[in-house]
């Protein structure tokens, strides 16, 4: 589907946003191997929670939708999940393969994972060789690097694993794992990465202790079913967050926004930009912080971005150099070579439809060169099938001269269905 979006000079208004997409994975999930029932309020009812929700059913799990965005997950133990009848298929979900892994690791059953041509291209082996040294026996293409991917699990031991990247996905798939493991799982991280993981499991009753960098699991505990109240996603307000900024009279109050540190980076640089946002009604669930984000135009100008923060913003990069078209100066990210194996190279992808809307943009071994003040042209962008990268070129697309269409835009259904008639929306 092509979508094609106007500029406009203005943007208010109040709302909310759909639900963290990370911790709706790992509500379904987790909730899968509590006792007793999990009460999801707020879960993104996007494509990719949707494969997690389906992999589950078809692992014996029953899942019920009480309402679009509420779901009821029939946990049934640790030890309640039975082998699939046909091949699971994580469609374009990274989340739900590496997470499921760690989950499939420690089943005393066959699985095979597969997914769509973007899942079939991204690196498995940061999670299939952690796995496998627990005892887990994986098969994938590619010496085990590609899906689809056969797990036969059971039997597995603890390891303590040094991950040469900073990855929730990583952490987690060897978390879950270490629930079915003899001893102490331990998970050390570069610099750390999301802690939903860790904070959920917590919350459903496992032992956990963690450090700044590391994180230590005991192995079969008894986790009981809970109610888990989901925030709005701080990654697709980010979208929204930016849209405010770079439009002249733009001014948004989103509601109920995740505000979890190892998530809330974009906050922090747009803010180092000279951007206008203010938190309030600050609120802890479950160990998930949340609260009120208001933001309003604002002139911005260029920074610098690596290190630690690359983590913390991973996701919200895409929008983050739309941002810093906007912005006097030269923005550089750097330290974030993981673009490349995201959903699309977000490296290459960004530079490209940058190049096409009239901007100015180097594309670096690790992030990107952008250089604020040059005007935008309506032009024709290319999604790769990327939900983040349809999203930040419609941002984009609301100051450039004329219209701007960007190619498979459907992939925006994947984290944030409704965007861009919420975008129409707050237009007028
Ligand atoms: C996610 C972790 C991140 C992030 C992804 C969601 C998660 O990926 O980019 O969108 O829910 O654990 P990595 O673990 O590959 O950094």
């Amino acid at each position: 589907m092509i979508m094609c979006v106007k500029p406009t000079k203005k943007l208010t208004g109040r709302l909310s946003v759909p639900g963290d997409k990370s911790i709706s994975h790992r509500a379904v999930m987790i909730g899968a191997l509590a006792e007793g029932d999990t009460v999801v309020k707020g879960f993104l009812p996007g494509e990719d929670c949707l494969s997690t929700v389906n992999c589950m059913r078809a692992l014996g799990i029953p899942v019920t939708a009480s309402a679009e965005d509420e779901l009821v997950v029939c946990g049934k133990g640790l030890y309640g999940l039975r082998e699939p009848e046909d091949v699971l298929n994580v469609n374009n979900s990274g989340t739900t393969i590496r997470l499921l892994s760690g989950i499939l690791a420690g089943q005393d059953f066959t699985t095979v994972l597969t997914g769509d041509a973007s899942i079939r291209k991204r690196p498995m082996k940061r999670v299939t060789g952690p796995l496998k040294e627990m005892g887990a026996v994986i098969l994938g293409r590619a010496e085990g690097e590609l899906a689809p991917l056969t797990i036969r699990g059971g039997n597995l031991r603890a390891i303590r694993y040094e991950s040469p990247v900073s990855s929730a996905q990583v952490k987690s798939a060897v978390l879950l794992a270490g629930l079915f493991a003899t001893g102490c799982t331990e998970v050390v991280e570069p610099a750390p990465s999301r802690d939903h993981t860790e904070i959920m499991l917590q919350a459903f009753g496992a032992k956990i202790e963690t450090g700044s960098n590391y994180v230590r699991l005991e192995s079969e505990p008894v986790l009981q079913g809970q109610e888990v109240i989901v925030p709005g996603d701080i990654s697709s307000a980010a979208f929204l967050m930016t849209a405010a900024l770079i439009v002249p009279q733009g001014r948004l109050v989103i509601d109920d926004v995740g505000l979890n540190r190892t998530r809330s980076g974009i906050i922090e640089v747009l803010q180092a930009m000279g951007a206008k946002i203010e938190i309030s009604n600050v609120a802890l669930a479950a160990g998930e912080k949340r609260g009120t984000i208001t933001v309003e135009s604002s002139s911005l100008r260029g920074v610098s971005v690596g290190g630690e923060m690359i983590p913390r913003l991973i996701d919200e990069i895409p929008v983050l150099a739309v941002a810093a078209l906007f912005a006097s100066g030269v923005t550089e990210i750097r330290d974030a070579a993981e673009l490349k194996v995201k959903e699309s190279n977000r490296i290459s992808a960004m530079a490209e439809g940058i190049t096409r809307l009239g901007g100015r943009v180097e594309e670096l071994p690790d992030g990107l060169r952008i250089y604020g003040g040059y005007k935008l042209k309506g032009a024709r962008c290319q999604s790769h099938h990327d939900h983040r990268i349809a999203m930040a070129f419609a941002v984009a697309a609301l100051q450039a001269d004329g219209e701007t269409c960007i190619e498979d835009a459907e992939a925006i259904n994947i984290s944030y269905p409704g965007f861009m008639e919420v975008i129409e929306s707050l237009k007028d």
